[in-house]
């Protein structure tokens, strides 16, 4: 088996820290998708139509995000994770998955939310991920869920 990576992005720090578990788990290395303008608090009030969140849901705006993966191609099996916004990933997400080839890798998707399920989100996603891939798992976790077994279940 190749090399592991968790890449991960995280607003309010909850799947920050679902992530440093998962790639304790799973061994390998770790990756921190952050935009290149953090988001505020005031960015990520949904409540309010003119927040930064909303604007970039409404215009399917690309994220810049800092830095790069090194040697992605090198990596077999990668975990993405990310908070639920819009039942689904966050834009930023697209843009993560847009930068690489994603040929001959497995993909497990993990996230954390305030409620919804996985939903449509893999099927949502795939529209920016190129190469012959595999998403062998989707899952919403609480931020205190035991991962053991499910990073068992990926990383044999
Ligand atoms: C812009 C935005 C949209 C969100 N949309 C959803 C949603 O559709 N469903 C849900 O259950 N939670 C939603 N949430 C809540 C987050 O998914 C939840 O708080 C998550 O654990 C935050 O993770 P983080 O601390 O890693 O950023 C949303 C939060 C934000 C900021």
């Amino acid at each position: 088996m190749g090399k592991i990576l968790t890449a991960y992005f995280s607003a309010e720090g909850t799947t920050a820290g679902l992530a440093e578990r998962i790639s304790k788990a799973a061994g390998g290395d770790i990756f921190e998708i952050a935009p290149e303008e953090p988001y505020s608090k005031a960015d990520i009030n949904w409540k309010n139509p003119l927040s930064r969140c909303n604007k970039e849901k409404i215009g399917k705006k690309d994220i810049p995000i800092k830095g790069k993966v090194e040697g992605f191609e090198e990596y077999t099996t990668v975990f993405v994770g990310f908070p639920i916004w819009y039942y689904g990933a966050p834009n930023i997400i697209n843009s993560f998955m847009k930068q690489y080839d994603w040929s001959g890798k497995r993909i497990a998707l993990f996230a954390t939310s305030g409620g919804s399920d996985i939903g449509k989100t893999v099927g949502k996603l795939r529209p920016y991920v190129s190469g012959d891939y595999r998403i062998i798992a989707a899952e919403v976790f609480k931020p205190d869920a035991d991962i053991t077994e499910w990073v068992k279940g990926i990383v044999k």
